[in-house]
């Protein structure tokens, strides 16, 4: 558990008990549909919501990391929407190299799995680390959707709040569909963290 960053090992470490009990943890190799999904493009929720962009504000920043008011990692989009924090950059990457195979570009959605831009909307900063790591799997449903256990994948893990603020973004309305171009340069503090998290 070294390469976890001081900033989520607690919760992460929480996830993994619950997730020892409850939880079942699959590779995401195994458990990717073979079809491609068919995907939601309705993105009307994307409208800027002024509750969540007022609780989301950035409030204090730290080496190119910015946190709102409850201290969770968040979002900083300047420039009029055009100029992104390296975070939500950063999550943007990830999440369309490790998430968008289910949960569809720009967190839009598909019929395997949910829409985070909606999910990211009640789900807090605790609950997203412990599904993350945890993993979750709807025993209700009779169709097997499950969302595999991360905790052991360090290009997840390791980038486990560039996610959150990512999809905290598209969800507050602050980010649309887009790829982002401008953004902060990287800062030495997320070199600092790769490194020691990637253990390289
Ligand atoms: C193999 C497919 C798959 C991959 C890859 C995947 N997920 Fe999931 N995920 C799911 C499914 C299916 C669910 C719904 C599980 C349930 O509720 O039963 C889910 C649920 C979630 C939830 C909870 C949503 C809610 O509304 O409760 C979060 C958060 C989440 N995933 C984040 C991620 C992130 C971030 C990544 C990329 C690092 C990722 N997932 C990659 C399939 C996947």
């Amino acid at each position: 558990m070294h390469y976890l960053s001081k900033s989520v090992t607690r919760p992460f470490l929480a996830a993994l008990a619950l997730a020892s009990v409850s939880m079942v943890a699959v590779h995401a190799e195994d458990a990717k549909p073979a079809l491609a999904n068919s995907l939601n493009t309705d993105d009307k929720s994307a409208e800027p919501d002024d509750k969540l962009l007022k609780k989301d504000a950035a409030v204090k920043v730290e080496e190119g990391k910015y946190f709102d008011a409850e201290g969770h990692p968040t979002f900083h989009i300047t420039d009029a929407g055009k100029k992104f924090d390296w975070y939500t950059y950063s999550g943007y990457r990830r999440y369309h190299a490790e998430c968008h195979v289910c949960h569809g570009p720009d967190g839009m959605g598909s019929t395997y799995a949910p829409a985070l831009k909606d999910s990211l909307k009640h789900l807090s900063y605790e609950e997203f680390i412990g599904i993350l790591a945890g993993g979750k799997q709807d025993v209700s449903s009779s169709d097997q959707k499950v969302m595999p256990a991360f905790g052991d994948n360090k290009n997840v893990m390791c980038y486990s709040d560039d996610l959150y603020v990512y999809l905290k973004a598209r969800a507050s309305g602050a980010m649309g569909r887009v790829r982002p171009g401008d953004k902060e340069d990287k800062p030495e503090a997320a070199k600092k963290a790769e490194k020691e998290c990637m253990g390289g």
